[in-house]
């Protein structure tokens, strides 16, 4: 039975900096920013969207085209949680109406938090093909402003539904993991910024990459150019340039290109968004989805990589029609839409966020009509 990717919707806040600005603020060449790290823009949320508001706005760009009834399974992958206890699922069911017989709850490791939902999904409707299974990953990446972090930061969501016979890409089995008890990143409970030694960090993302590509092309019996496309988690696109780069280091030519032009094609999105982590390898299969022309059947490696650390390697198959599932034109309007604020403005609305709003005071969405968002709290209660 073929399980899979069936439906996939990204949602990103409706303001970002231009890269060229910060590099100016920073007083940094805008080329480091542009080349070095390969970004161009970055999302940035404000006070009013959180995990838990921009998962459901992911989820919105699906949920008309899909039986909700069926739903038997909801998982949030985040690291930017809202409760120590309740989980982002809860919300996220109750506003989109999701029946209480859906079994839902939330898992957390870094940016591998929506690879470790869609393998539970999966094995979920193996066990259950008659029912669907939605996962959401939905994060803030916050290094704070001056840090070389700075220019990795970003906010999004990517919400995916994962069902038999799906319409987008079907998952094969087996995988290579790998785990290792590390400190290249991490965010103590009393920080909303993230503790980051970076260079280590990029050190082991490709010695990670290296060591689970190689076991899954033994383990399946693939060479890289039986791969028609691999795809990374970008926490900027210059890491998974990288990661690309080992990737085909022995290939000849043609390999070479045909990696290198889907690598582009995977870019995109994540070079005007920035790091969303938990979603950022699925907003990478997006772009690729969107932007790649690649034939059905296409056999794409997904490459998962969360700090702390643990890395997977894994493939899917593209099915037949996957491209209209996919609203290219939705997502750039998507983008359009946001306005572009100064570095000075950016770090107001920063440092309004890192403080949760008073009790009782109620925040109002500049977003388009229709957005979700977070309102406030109500005698500590969630609106
Ligand atoms: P840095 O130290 O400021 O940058 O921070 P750099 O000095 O290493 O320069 C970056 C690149 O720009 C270099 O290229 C320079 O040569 C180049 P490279 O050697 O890497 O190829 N450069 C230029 N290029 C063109 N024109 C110029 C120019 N000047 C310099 N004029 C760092 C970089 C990534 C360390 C920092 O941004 C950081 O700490 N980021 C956060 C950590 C991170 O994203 N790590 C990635 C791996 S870990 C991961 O993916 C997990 C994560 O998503 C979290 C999770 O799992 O939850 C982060």
């Amino acid at each position: 039975m073929r399980v899979g990717i069936d439906k996939i919707g990204l949602f990103t806040p409706n303001k970002y900096v231009d890269m060229v600005d910060l590099a100016h603020a920073r007083n940094e060449d805008p080329n480091k920013y542009l080349i070095g790290i390969g970004q161009s823009e970055m999302s940035v949320a404000d006070q009013t969207q959180d995990a838990v508001s921009m998962g459901i706005n992911a989820t919105m760009k699906y949920i008309d085209r899909i039986d909700k009834d069926k739903i038997g399974l909801l998982v949030f992958g985040t690291e930017s949680g809202i409760d120590q206890s309740k989980s982002a699922s809860l919300f996220v069911k109750t506003a989109l109406k999701l029946k209480p017989e859906v079994r839902t709850f939330e898992v957390k490791e870094a940016c591998f938090g929506l690879t470790a939902a869609l393998m539970i999904a999966r094995d979920f409707v193996r066990v259950h093909p008659d029912k669907t299974a939605m996962v959401i990953g939905s994060d803030i990446a916050r290094y704070g402003i001056g840090t070389a972090g700075e220019v990795t930061q970003g906010a999004g969501s990517v919400s995916m539904l994962i069902k038999a016979d799906p319409a987008i890409l079907a998952l094969n089995d087996g995988h290579s993991a790998y785990s290792e008890d590390i400190n290249d990143f991490w965010r103590p409970n009393d920080s909303k910024l993230a503790m980051v030694d970076g260079k280590y960090s990029t050190q082991v993302y490709l010695d990670f990459f290296s060591k689970t590509f190689a076991d899954y092309k033994k383990q399946k019996k693939l060479e890289t150019n039986d791969f028609d496309a691999i795809i990374y988690h970008l926490p900027f696109t210059k890491m998974g340039l990288k990661a690309n780069r080992l990737a085909v280091a022995d290939q000849d030519e043609a390999t070479t290109e045909k990696l290198q032009n889907s690598f582009d094609a995977s870019k995109q999105l994540s070079r005007r968004v920035g790091n969303i982590y938990t979603a950022s390898l699925y907003m990478s299969l997006l772009s690729l989805l969107e932007n790649g022309n690649l034939p059905a059947g296409a056999l794409v490696g997904l490459f998962s990589y969360g700090s702390g650390a643990m890395g997977e390697l894994y493939s899917g198959n593209l099915v037949e029609g996957y491209e209209k599932e996919v609203n290219a034109a939705g997502d750039e309007k998507m983008l359009k839409r946001r306005q572009k604020v100064s570095v000075p403005e950016y770090e107001e609305i920063f440092n309004t966020a890192l403080d949760d709003p008073e009790d009782n005071e109620e925040l109002t969405s500049d977003d388009e009509k229709g957005t979700w968002y977070f309102a406030g709290t109500k005698g500590n209660i969630r609106q």
